[in-house]
């Protein structure tokens, strides 16, 4: 597998429609605010951290916020901008084409996110670290920070080696996934069907426990991080899907 598979962009092109429909955009934009509320506050200067195709970004656009958004395909950009122009924003977004492991901004932003397991990509678990350690320093102080991954604690509850999903849009999404080294990391095979097309791709994530991720973000500096089963502010558990994390600056 290519290590920095994330980077191809023919992965987002083949699965754009599949992974960003128009169900997912609307879940998004009925997220905003859930994430104001449990980050307590309506923040002005937003960075959307590996934004994608801008499920949140839109929406962020059309209240009064400053939003930048930062993302390494130029394709999922590209969809952005064509996204941004039929959106009513105040401010205009500021689109930067960046990876995660080098963008940084110094004390810039009162609130970051990093939404639908747009973290913990890279081969080296170190550079996680250091994706955490950039958030850190580019929040201004007293910022957040608000992380949405999928918790290896759900993961490993509800492990089946073979899972079929229908998509919204009618193609299907089949998922091989693969526990290894000593359950750190989850490889993936996903094939997509999607009418008379079949799309493979595979990819590589490491997972992490509420509380592995809990003390990476105290040890990148942050000095309270709270944990949530969901955006709605309730318990994490073993059957939560999402693992929501906010620390403060
Ligand atoms: C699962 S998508 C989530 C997109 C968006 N956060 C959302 O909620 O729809 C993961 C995103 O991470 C971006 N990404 C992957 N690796 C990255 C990197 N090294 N630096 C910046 N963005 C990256 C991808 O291009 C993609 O847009």
């Amino acid at each position: 597998m290519n290590n920095d598979w994330f980077l191809d962009e023919q992965l987002w092109l083949e699965f754009y429609s599949a992974m960003f429909s128009p169900a997912q955009f609307a879940l998004a934009a009925e997220q905003i605010p859930q994430i104001f509320q449990l980050t307590g506050s309506r923040a002005s200067n937003i960075l959307d951290l590996a934004c994608g195709p801008g499920r949140h970004v839109l929406p962020l656009a059309e209240l009064d916020c400053k939003v930048t958004a930062v993302d390494a395909s130029a394709y999922l950009l590209g969809k952005l901008e064509e996204n941004l122009q039929v959106t009513k924003s105040i401010h205009p977004v500021e689109i930067i084409r960046a990876d995660m492991r080098e963008f940084l901004r110094p004390e810039s932003f009162d609130l970051i996110l990093s939404m639908w397991t747009s973290f913990g990509y890279f081969e080296n678990p170190g550079d996680d670290q250091k994706v955490l350690e950039n958030i850190y320093q580019s929040l201004a102080e007293g910022g957040k920070f608000l992380l949405d991954v999928a918790g290896k604690e759900y993961i490993i509850h509800n492990y089946e080696p073979l899972l079929t999903r229908e998509m919204g849009n009618a193609d299907l999404l089949i998922e091989e996934p693969i526990l290894l080294d000593n359950m750190s990391r989850l490889d993936n095979q996903w094939t997509l069907v999607s009418g008379e097309n079949v799309f493979r791709t595979s990819f590589s994530l490491n997972i992490y426990t509420a509380v592995e991720l809990q003390d990476r973000l105290f040890a990148a500096g942050f000095s309270t991080v709270q944990v949530f089963g969901d955006l709605d502010g309730c318990e994490y558990n073993l059957d939560s899907d999402r693992l929501i994390l906010v620390a403060t600056r």
